[in-house]
């Protein structure tokens, strides 16, 4: 099982990032291979709607998708970690999955199609008063794809890094990954 981590914050070892690492290594723990992108490092830029994807099924711009397109065709799972930056996704990873269009188009979408992804958000306010928006727009993206969301870690933390002392939180991020590792 390949699972593919992207790390939205820019805060390294931040709370989603921590969150994501526990998912991982229980993953780990099971045999998976683990692949984890920080976002911040890429050199993305926004979708041009050039609709070029479209057509060829590739998208024009040479910037740092172009690996990361081939990582998450190629991963079964995809874990997408943002904290909550007004109600919704961080910039980072809202500008990977703008340009993720070219997998809404044929052939490709025959290759994303059954792939799997879990969302791990964190949020200073209680995730049922910060989360709605971005959980929805993620389920709304995912269905689109024809990607089931296998699970959702909504974590309330808001000092980088405070959400290590949340033993509960980093339990079930591991017993998460373990999970999905074994394809349960
Ligand atoms: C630009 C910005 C916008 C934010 N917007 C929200 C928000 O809408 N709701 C919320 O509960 N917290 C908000 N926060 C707080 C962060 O979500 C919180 O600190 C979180 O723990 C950050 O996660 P990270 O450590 O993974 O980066 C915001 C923080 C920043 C910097």
């Amino acid at each position: 099982m390949k699972i593919i981590g992207l790390s939205g914050s820019p805060r390294v070892r931040g709370n989603s990032d921590i969150i994501l690492d526990a998912l991982l290594s229980g993953a780990k723990s099971k045999g998976s291979e683990v692949r984890k992108y920080y976002l911040n490092r890429l050199k993305v830029r926004g979708c041009q709607a050039c609709y070029a994807c479209k057509r060829t099924g590739e998208c024009k711009q040479k910037d740092d998708m172009r690996p990361l397109y081939a990582q998450l065709l190629s991963a079964e799972i995809w874990v997408f970690a943002t904290p909550v930056y007004w109600w919704g996704p961080s910039a980072q990873l809202k500008l990977v999955l703008d340009r993720m269009f070219p997998f809404c188009h044929p052939p490709n979408l025959d290759q994303v199609r059954g792939k799997k992804a879990v969302l791990i958000t964190a949020s200073e306010d209680r995730p049922a008063l910060a989360t709605p928006h971005l959980c929805g727009m993620i389920r709304e993206s995912m269905d689109y794809l024809g990607i089931k969301i296998l699970d959702e870690l909504l974590i309330r933390a808001y000092q980088k890094g405070e959400v290590k002392n949340n033993r509960s939180a980093l339990a079930r991020a591991t017993r998460l990954g373990e999970k999905i590792a074994s394809g349960k």
